[in-house]
């Protein structure tokens, strides 16, 4: 089976847009199987910019087939204004299918989102995105969720509507002192909402498994990264989804082979949005310098990103994990210029080293970074470069001082924003 999938390998924002942006040209389907509108996947064309939430980076490529999976929550009003806006822009949506069996996101899944983080204390809050994730893939787990199928039987909709709100009402209001959410007004704006994804419905397990049963190459499209999987991240500071490659299969409706190839994205350094461990942040004024060099705001929020050096203790798990073989790695060109660059190669804890992550937050405090320092490279060349022969030597040794760490192949360098700005330094994944 000829298919691929593209998962994120540190805390998210890898820079995974550009490259399913590359990739999802060569293929027949293209397909997001879990996470949402927590989700922002960018692609820049010439000079225009496009941020994904829910839609399938595919969907620029007329004739791909672009599943929104079952495993994805869907905010149904922020979908209907991603494709209006598409639309505008001249994006073909015939290729899109909404998944029947997707959760929907609802304006009481945004509410407690927001009170049960202003309600943690300082020390405890994980930093969401505020979009109705966790509390929808809550009542997801609880069975009491409504699901994109639902929206089209008024009376099963109105019911469980009802139920859930009275529910939700019940704890806003109780717990977190907030006005109770007019039923009449979801009720209305939801099914409004409803009516204008109509035409995309369906079922996009179907669709994957019929591109696969051609023999036609299906990419699987991750959101967020292993970091903030839900069973193998730095839990509680994680998402509420399966963001490793092993969603793939529950959150496309495909068997388990059809993973096929993983790419694991990596940026040359590391990110994180939101709360949690981070051991080779820099809290000082270089972490400060990544964040101005390398644009790193969110592309959902526009919170600041925390920055750090590459941490290969991390990406050896998250490799393992995801299988992947080969990597991605990204925005190396915001590393031009920055001077001598730190690698963490281990942990140390009371003078012992470690090489496996804690389960646990209070085995993260303990852990001191073990760094080999490597020499700068000159970012001139490096920007837009399109082949191996452009970058700098230097470029090119931290490269391979990652592929011999972490014992995998980098399939490609990603040297800038732009579209072209790709070294492919082997024959590719697909
Ligand atoms: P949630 O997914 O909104 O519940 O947020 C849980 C954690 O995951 C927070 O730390 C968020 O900042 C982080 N997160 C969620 N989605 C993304 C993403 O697409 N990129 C980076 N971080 C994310």
């Amino acid at each position: 089976m000829p298919s691929a999938t593209i998962v994120g390998l540190q805390w998210g924002d890898e820079g995974k847009g550009k490259v399913l942006d590359a990739l999802a040209k060569q293929v027949r389907c293209v397909v997001r199987y879990q996470g949402g509108g927590n989700a922002g996947h960018t692609v820049i064309v010439g000079e225009e910019k496009f941020v994904f939430h829910h839609v399938p980076t595919g969907i620029l490529y007329p004739g791909v087939k672009c599943v929104i999976g079952n495993g994805t929550v869907i905010d149904v009003e922020v979908l209907t204004g991603e494709l209006s806006a598409a639309r505008e822009r001249g994006v073909d949506l015939s290729g899109l299918v909404i998944s029947n069996r997707a959760h929907v996101v609802l304006p009481y899944h945004r509410a407690l989102d927001d009170a049960r983080e202003q309600a943690r204390s300082k020390d405890n809050k994980i930093g969401t995105t505020k979009r109705g994730i966790g509390p929808c893939y809550a009542d997801k787990a609880s069975r009491t969720g409504i699901r994109v199928a639902d929206l089209y039987e008024p009376d099963t909709f109105a019911k469980r509507l009802r139920r859930n709100l009275d529910e939700k009402n019940a704890i806003l209001h109780h717990l977190f002192g907030q006005a109770p959410l007019s039923y009449d007004e979801i009720y209305t704006r939801t099914l409004a909402a409803a009516e204008s994804i109509r035409p995309y419905v369906g079922d996009g397990g179907q669709v994957a498994r019929t591109a696969l049963d051609a023999g036609a190459p299906v990419l699987f499209e991750g959101a967020q990264g292993v970091m903030l999987d839900l069973d193998h991240g730095t839990y509680p500071y994680v998402t509420s989804s399966s963001a490793s490659s092993a969603g793939v299969a529950s959150g496309a409706g495909v068997p388990p082979a059809a993973v096929g190839t993983v790419l694991g994205i990596c940026k040359a350094y590391t990110t994180r949005v939101g709360s949690g461990p981070f051991p080779t942040e820099l809290l000082d004024e270089q972490g400060e310098r990544l964040r101005q060099l390398g644009h790193e705001f969110g592309a959902t929020t526009g919170r600041p990103r925390r920055c750090g050096w590459l941490d290969l203790v991390q990406l050896r798990y998250a490799c393992a994990l995801t299988g992947a073989k080969r990597i991605c790695l990204t925005k190396l060109d915001t590393l031009g210029g920055f001077g001598p660059l730190k690698v963490c190669v281990g942990y140390e804890r009371g003078g012992q080293r470690v090489n496996t992550l804690p389960a646990d937050g209070a085995g993260w405090d303990t852990l001191t970074p073990v760094y080999e320092e490597l020499p700068g490279f000159d970012g001139d060349e490096l920007l837009g470069a399109t082949s191996p022969e452009q970058l700098p030597a230097a470029a090119l040794d931290y490269v391979r001082f990652i592929e011999e760490q972490l014992g995998v192949k980098v399939s490609y360098i990603s040297t800038g924003p732009q579209r072209s700005a790709l070294v492919h330094m082997d024959e590719g994944v697909l």
